[in-house]
């Protein structure tokens, strides 16, 4: 297990960079199996997930090349339906492998998706999707067996706002014959992302971003280059980071419209925020007052900066209540953070946490890729030294981040 130590720094001061979103790279590098032709992606971050999803299409008969950020995946052929398994449990990303392979092989044999330490991660909705386009499918041990010759456009309502389902049935959508309509669907950025992604490709997508998405079936897509968004997650941590250390210093090469809620939810709490076209300034030399926050799909506040904020409001002025209502099990970074002289109480699923604590650094543990960054921004502030065992959660989800913390005067280095 690597490790990250982090001690107490000085407010942090100066300009960071976002590297490209995750969780815009991981469907859209799904997506290329769609394309025969060599599609090219810029702005494409570094991290894990993203290598494990390209030996994954390598698998599939792809020729891909990485390098300076920029992907190149030449699906001219597609060998195979059926992914490598062992890389495949290793990350939940697989998912989104269904949809592209059964529309371009008509067959998708895809492993069950690990569940992780967050939630159970089911693909329900998924699966009803793909059945209401005339897929075929059976449940095997530790697999889902798909297939269907041609897609058949669908209305399909999600009974929850469902990223992962979203984004797998608009692919699934954009080959099928005929028109399909999502209900219900999610918006988060990276949705609008691989939409225009696939329209740049000759797709016909509409009402991305909207809670409808309608998807006129097209009879083949021509590959393309596409530059991914920058990532609102990292550039929400990078804030958090700011804010826990009292600093001031700008985010750059991001769009503030994709982070509206958290910024939102800063100046709320005393933070002074200026927004540029591509760039986010926040000056959090003043202490914060805590908020109540409640998780919610986009554009609610995300899931995703939580544990972040669970950290920062033990900084804060006053009792901060955090609501989590997208996953059922988002809270095993509060143990480690009282273990740090936090004071957070957990209640189903809210979580009450006592603000203007002395934190000191301890011996603590990353179980996920959102708590392990509230651990790291924690450890900034806390007194003395933090050693976060399980530092490979955050470097799933974070180009580097200690060696950017660190251009910003974070004390913060792999062990
Ligand atoms: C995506 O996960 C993100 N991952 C997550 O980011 C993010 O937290 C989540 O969306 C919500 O914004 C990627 O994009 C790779 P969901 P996804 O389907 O698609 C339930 C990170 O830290 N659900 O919107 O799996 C599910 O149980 C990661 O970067 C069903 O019930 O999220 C959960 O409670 C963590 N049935 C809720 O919906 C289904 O078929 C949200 O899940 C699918 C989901």
């Amino acid at each position: 297990m690597s490790k990250i130590i982090v001690r107490k720094s000085e407010p942090l001061m100066g300009n960071i960079s976002c590297s490209g979103s995750k969780n815009a790279a991981l469907p859209i590098l799904a997506s290329t199996i769609l394309t025969a032709g060599v599609s090219t992606l810029y702005n494409i971050p570094n991290l894990t997930d993203i290598n494990y999803m390209l030996s994954i299409l390598e698998n599939l008969g792809a020729k891909c090349s990485f390098s300076k950020n920029c992907a190149k995946i030449d699906f001219t052929n597609c060998n195979s339906f059926y992914a490598d398994i062992d890389s495949m449990s290793k990350f939940r990303g697989s998912f989104f492998l269904a949809a592209p392979l059964l529309s371009r092989m008509g067959r998708a044999r895809i492993s069950m998706p690990g569940g992780c330490p967050i939630g159970s991660r089911p693909i329900d909705l998924h699966l009803k999707g793909f059945s209401a386009m005339g897929a075929e499918i059976e449940n095997g041990h530790g697999f889902v067996d798909l297939s269907c010759k041609k897609l058949q456009g669908a209305r399909i309502y999600l009974d929850f706002p469902s990223v992962g389902a979203t984004e797998n049935l608009i692919m699934a959508a954009v080959l099928a014959d005929g028109e399909t309509v999502i209900e219900n669907a999610a918006a988060e950025p990276e949705i609008v992302d691989l939409a225009e992604f696939l329209n740049k490709q000759g797709a016909q997508i509409s009402g991305m971003g909207s809670d409808t998405v309608t998807i006129q079936g097209v009879s083949s897509l021509t590959p393309t280059d596409y530059t991914i968004i920058s990532d609102r997650i990292e550039a929400g941590t990078f804030m958090s980071a700011f804010a826990i250390t009292g600093g001031k210093g700008t985010i750059t090469g991001i769009n503030p419209l994709h982070l509206k809620p958290v910024t939102a939810k800063l100046a709320e709490m005393g933070a002074i925020i200026l927004e540029n076209e591509s760039s986010i300034s926040i000056d959090a030399t003043k202490p914060l007052s805590a908020s109540s926050i409640k998780t919610l799909p986009f554009p609610g506040f995300p899931t995703d900066m939580q544990a972040q904020f669970s950290a920062l409001l033990c900084e804060t002025k006053g009792t901060g209540i955090i609501v989590e209502t997208v996953f059922e099990n988002r809270f095993l970074h509060i143990g480690e953070l009282n273990r740090m002289g936090a004071n957070i109480r957990i209640d189903g699923r809210s979580s009450v946490i006592e603000g203007e604590r002395l934190l000191t650094g301890a011996k603590v543990t990353a179980f996920d890729l959102r708590g392990g960054a509230s651990l790291a921004l924690a450890g900034l502030a806390a007194k003395g030294e933090t050693e976060i065992t399980g530092s490979e959660h955050i470097e799933r989800g974070y180009e580097d981040l200690c060696g950017k913390l660190s251009s910003i005067g974070g004390n913060i280095f792999l062990a």
